[in-house]
């Protein structure tokens, strides 16, 4: 399979902080893969590496061509959506401008209005609430609208970091049997941050994981969910 994203030896800092030394992963054309670590480990400074929200060195390549050096926008623009940590709506929008600011760099209405209905069809909740404004929204709500909002760039990857924090268990499982009937319906590639490894193996083919800015295992979900080292710290034992 083609790989889609392909990052090599990404190191990062903030400030004279470095916190990603030596961060290897491979996304293919339309597979999931999922990205485990411990708080701090360096998740989320991947995804913004990704994303062109922090200046990164190291291999980071999209379709084959390089991400080095876009702003944010134009890494948008390359088809990469970024679903950010605590979730990122915008809350004096209501529901329906929150999804259209999603599509600002598409053209063609009837395809927006297609996507936006697909959005509804996969949250529901979200159809009663189109009016109100993304700060009135419950946490659960806020996400689904998130992703929702990324559903709209109509982007190839999807960077999702940490979904299900914050939500109830039950909210936290609807959330995830949506993203994976997303990924089964569109082929969306998706790059998965997640503390809850068991739901992150409900959705991803494979997995890094991450410690302390360094890549120190990856394999299939089905190999790294039978490793006492995986059990014991992401799965509960
Ligand atoms: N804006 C920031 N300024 C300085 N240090 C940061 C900033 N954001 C994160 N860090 C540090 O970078 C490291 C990696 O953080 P992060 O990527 O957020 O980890 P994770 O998402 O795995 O919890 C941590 O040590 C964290 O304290
Ligand atoms: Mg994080």
């Amino acid at each position: 399979m083609t790989v889609l994203l392909e990052i090599k030896n990404l190191k990062a800092w903030y400030g004279p902080a470095q916190v990603l030394d030596d961060v290897n992963i491979e996304v293919p054309d339309g597979g999931a893969v999922g990205l485990l670590g411990a708080n701090g480990a360096g998740k989320t400074t991947t995804l913004r590496s990704v994303s062109g929200n922090i200046t990164s060195a190291g291999e980071l390549r999209f379709d084959g061509k390089d991400l080095h050096g876009l702003r944010p926008d134009q890494v948008a623009a390359r088809g990469i959506a970024h679903v950010p940590e605590g979730r990122g709506t915008l809350g004096d929008l209501d529901v329906r401008e929150n999804l259209r600011v999603g599509a600002y760099l598409r053209k063609g209405a009837a395809a927006i209005r297609e996507d936006l209905d697909y959005c509804l069809d996969l949250f529901p909740q979200l159809k009663d609430r189109l009016k109100s404004n993304a700060s009135a929204l419950s946490g659960g709500e806020q996400q689904m609208l998130a992703i929702g909002r990324a559903i709209m760039a109509k982007p190839r990857l999807m960077l999702l970091d940490e979904a299900s924090l914050g939500l109830a268990p039950g909210t936290a499982k609807t959330v995830y049997a949506a993203i994976k009937r997303l990924r089964q319906e569109s082929g969306i590639a998706m790059l998965v941050v997640e503390q809850n490894a068991n739901l992150a193996f409900s959705l991803v083919d494979s997995a890094v994981i991450l410690e302390t800015g360094h890549s120190v295992l990856e394999g299939p979900t089905e190999q790294l969910r039978t490793m006492d080292e995986v059990r014991s710290a992401y799965l509960g034992g």
